[in-house]
């Protein structure tokens, strides 16, 4: 099964982006044009015989939109089919990790950005939280969300985490999961978050590796000896990440460790803790197909005090 969230992000044969079927916040048209330079591809056969790259991202873009991937239904019907998106948190292999770096949740109020289904924010509850403020960009996310919640602390929004507006001081945890490689305007959003916390609370995160993302051709490359290998390339450059992860062209922002890191700094939080997660001896026993996840780090794990 692997780890679900990645089983179907490389498409051998991707085609070209079809802006149009993009959903945006905003209620204007999309402006995006987009040939895909970063499309993954899974090719594990004759090397000789690997695609080549293609052409150069040509992308007209209005900053101030949100692409809402999450709503565009072929998107959203490969999400729902997915394992975490079923399992939730316990088919999430990363989770056990992730949750040893919170802090206990009772009487906490708790914001959690880019909620998804809801899964996160459920268990807080039921683990004693005060209130879960749950936000979210894509409607589809939270019809989903609201379907599967029945406590009353968890208060459902839609909010683009790209322009977020949050109460000073109004909350003891902020998490995410899964969503920050999304947000172009990251610093903008730590700035809120931080205001957002009160002093000596915590922000716990996860995101995806810088290494997972960089690559213009992401997909595993195949020596001579049959191992896996992850071709990092173009991790200096910066920026939008185009790739054919259950939708055509889907886009997501790269930057480097440094980058990230800096910007947390520079927003006034202290680094506490940071996993670059793989999988344990026991788990990949369990679960073979998480084996390639210790070849490179696909996701990054943080927590950081305000
Ligand atoms: C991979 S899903 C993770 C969902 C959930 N956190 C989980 O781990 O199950 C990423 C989520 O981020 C949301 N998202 C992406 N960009 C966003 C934005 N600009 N504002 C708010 N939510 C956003 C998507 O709609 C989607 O629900």
């Amino acid at each position: 099964m692997g780890l679900g969230y990645k089983s179907a992000t490389l498409n051998p044969f991707p085609l070209p982006a079809r802006p149009a079927s993009i959903s945006t916040i905003s209620n204007a048209p999309p402006h995006r044009a987009a040939i895909n330079e970063y499309a993954p591809q899974r090719f594990e056969g004759n090397q000789s015989a690997r695609p080549k790259f293609r052409p150069p991202t040509i992308s007209i873009e209005q900053p101030d939109m949100t692409q809402n991937i999450y709503d565009d239904p072929e998107f959203f019907h490969g999400y729902s089919q997915m394992g975490r998106s079923l399992g939730g948190l316990d088919a999430a292999p990363e989770w056990p990790t992730l949750k040893s770096m919170l802090p206990p949740m009772k009487g906490l109020k708790v914001v959690d950005l880019g909620c998804g289904y809801g899964w996160f924010s459920r268990w807080a509850s039921e683990q004693g939280a005060d209130s879960v403020l749950s936000l979210d960009v894509s409607e589809k996310m939270l019809e989903q969300a609201r379907k599967t919640t029945s406590v009353g602390n968890i208060h459902y929004s839609r909010a683009d985490l790209e322009q977020l507006d949050l109460p000073i001081a109004g909350f003891d945890l902020a998490y995410s999961s899964l969503a920050l490689h999304y947000i172009k305007n990251l610093s903008g959003l730590f700035a809120t978050i931080h205001a957002a916390l009160k002093p000596g609370s915590r922000f716990v995160f996860s995101i995806e590796h810088p290494i997972f993302m960089a690559p213009r051709n992401p997909g595993w490359l195949i020596d001579g000896e049959g191992r896996k290998r992850w071709p990092v390339d173009s991790y200096q450059r910066e920026g939008e990440r185009v790739t054919n992860w259950l939708a055509e062209g889907v886009i997501k922002q790269h930057r480097t460790l440094g980058t990230l890191f800096n910007t947390l700094i520079g927003a006034g939080f202290s680094i506490q803790h940071v996993n670059e997660w793989g999988p344990s001896d026991t788990e990949v026993a369990a679960q073979p197909a998480l084996a390639e996840e210790r070849e490179r780090p696909m996701m990054l794990l943080v927590s950081v005090h305000r």
